[in-house]
């Protein structure tokens, strides 16, 4: 493993420079597979020890490097070292490269690889809660939802993979006078019949039709407001119709979620936090953080200067909660529940003005907790259609991945192997679209491509399970040769190597990940990998190898096999055996 010689390097360095060994893990870093630098193992950033104080500040960086790479000796670990532009190159023994990266597999663990190293020990393992998703009822799942449910599953799964307990979370948006003019267009053009065959399509069918007949008639309007308070009232009638069209919605989401690999441990919503919301209107009233307006609403001062020159509000003149305000309240009430270590939201950047004020507000009502909340924010997506027109239910994406994938897997002739095309369709189809999705850093806008997405070469979610299935089949055609033993000797060809220096990064990367929240670092990872397979298949035969070559090699697919499934799998990707 990566700590093994990150240790020994950590221990020359100790003894040169006198300082604890590890103070110098985290300036040493596992070097990224270049061909100009095949024998570049681990490289160590002295600007980093000047930073941290261990190295004087003064002086020249390169002569310091030089000086220091001139004292540390190598051994039959650390091969090589030799001082580069301002970092130290380490290359260790091809070996025990092999044998170190490769000797944990097939023992049934390999889903830990990485998740022990000691790099990771650092990092606060406690509870999370991860909210995501997040849709309103009646209304369009719009691309926003999809990047939020795709990018909350992966926190989730990585914060899990690391040891935290998670706790997922779907704050529906199920209150609010969308539900008055709801249940108006209900008693009008509603049937229960369709709303029991196709929920969803016949719940924003109504809504859409209300929402343009209240421009026109008075009379909609009323009965929107008559029913939004019967059910402010909890009117027994209004809430039973409000609480089908909430069940139903819930039922049908989960089925969605479902094919797209997504679960939730808690349903809650705007609706839970009608009376919490009261609360926090008092609490902040008492502590006389609340100043009613002329117009009568009643409004917190975050500016700096208590000159409230940058106010929000929380009530409305008619006594109403509104959207921030139930956001405290709910918070408020997790915080209660769960007793969560860390919370963390996840919606498009349009909110993220909305959460700066939710943490504020927090804060200053005395939950210190607040700095331990996060909005992880992401960026618009522009073009996101269907074959028949725009996407209006998660369902819509799905089927159109599915079927796209389904024309393409038509067309290739590998496909009739598959048991059930459609399944494999959609599991690829999906990873095409999260692939695309994480590449880049989430606050980036970008521009949807069905076509270019479900690419089978470049990087692509399909590349990557292309790669995942022929390191299957690879697997499987090569039952025969033993696994229990391998001679890492025999692994010493520039292309073995080169994955194996690709799987010493591993751990860093999932840190990166879990440090800014951001799913580019695994994917590139991942992409990287499947490139490098891509060589290391071509070059290194196991059919007709000798035994022990043969068994080294597969050693090797099968470590490359399990990293990437791993790796897959925190991604939120279902990775296939055959495609
Ligand atoms: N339902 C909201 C929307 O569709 C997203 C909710 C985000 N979460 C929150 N706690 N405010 O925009």
């Amino acid at each position: 493993m990566a700590c093994f010689f990150r240790r020994r390097i950590a221990e020359k360095l100790s003894g040169i420079l006198h300082q604890a060994e590890d103070v110098f893990i985290p300036a040493l870093t596992a070097a990224h597979v270049m061909k100009k630098q095949p024998s570049v193992d681990f490289k160590l950033a002295v600007g980093s020890l000047r930073l941290s104080g261990v190295l004087p500040c003064g002086g020249d960086v390169q002569l310091q490097t030089e000086s220091l790479a001139a004292q540390l000796k190598p051994d039959s670990v650390v091969e090589e070292i030799s001082a580069g532009h301002g970092v130290i190159n380490f290359k260790v023994n091809r070996r025990l490269l092999a044998q170190k990266l490769l000797e944990p597999f097939g023992k049934g663990e390999d889903h830990k690889f990485g998740l022990n190293s000691e790099l990771l020990s650092p990092l606060k393992r406690g509870t999370t809660v991860v909210e995501y998703s997040s849709p309103n009822i009646a209304k369009k799942f719009h691309a926003g939802h999809l990047r939020s449910t795709i990018i909350g599953n992966f926190i989730g799964n990585l914060k899990q993979a690391l040891g935290n307990t998670v706790i997922r979370m779907n704050y529906l948006g199920d209150w609010g006078m969308q539900f008055g003019l709801l249940g108006a267009g209900f008693g009008q053009f509603g049937s229960m019949e369709q709303l029991k065959q196709n929920p969803l399509q016949h719940l924003f069918e109504v809504y859409v039709r209300v929402n343009k007949e209240v421009e026109q008639n008075e009379g909609i309007k009323q009965n929107a407001r008559d029913f939004f308070r019967q059910l402010e009232l909890h009117e027994p009638q209004a809430v039973s119709l409000w609480q089908l069209f909430r069940d139903i919605t819930v039922k049908e989401y989960q089925c969605v979620y479902k094919r797209l690999g997504v679960h939730f441990d808690v349903y809650c919503g705007e609706s839970f936090h009608q009376h919490g919301a009261q609360e926090v209107v008092q609490q902040l009233q008492r502590k006389g953080l609340l100043t009613t307006t002329e117009k009568g609403t009643g409004v917190v001062d975050l500016s700096p200067c208590g000159d409230m020159s940058s106010v929000c509000t929380l009530l409305r003149s008619d006594g109403t909660s509104l959207y921030l305000t139930r956001d405290v309240a709910a918070a408020i009430d997790r915080r209660e529940k769960y007793g969560f270590d860390e919370m963390i939201y996840v919606t498009d950047k349009s909110q993220e003005n909305h959460f700066d004020q939710l943490f504020q507000i927090l804060r200053i009502m005395g939950h210190c907790w607040a700095k331990r909340c996060r909005h992880v924010s992401f960026g618009l997506v522009q073009g996101m259609k269907t074959r028949t027109g725009d996407v209006v239910f998660l369902e819509d994406v799905l089927d159109e991945a599915r079927a796209r994938m389904l024309h393409n897997m038509s067309q290739s002739n590998t496909t009739k192997a598959v048991d059930d095309p459609a399944d494999t369709a959609e599991k690829v189809g999906i990873s095409a679209l999260i692939v695309q999705d994480f590449k880049g850093p989430l606050l980036s806008d970008y521009r949807f491509d069905w076509d270019r997405m479900l690419q089978a070469q470049g990087d692509t979610g399909v590349f990557m399970q292309y790669t995942h299935a022929r390191l299957c089949s690879l697997m499987q055609r090569n039952e025969d040769v033993k696994m229990s033993t391998f001679n890492p000797s025999l692994l010493s060809e520039q292309t073995s190597v080169a994955v194996l220096q690709h799987l010493l990064r591993y751990d860093e990367v999932l840190i990166q990940s879990a440090q800014d929240l951001q799913p580019k670092h695994l994917v590139n990872f991942l992409l990287k990998l499947c490139h490098l397979v891509a060589s290391a298949h071509k070059e290194l035969k196991v059919k007709g190898s000798e035994e022990e070559v043969a068994q080294a090699r597969i050693r090797l697919f099968m470590a490359a096999r399990a990293v990437l499934s791993n790796g897959m799998k925190i991604l939120g990707v279902t990775p296939v055996q055959k495609m």
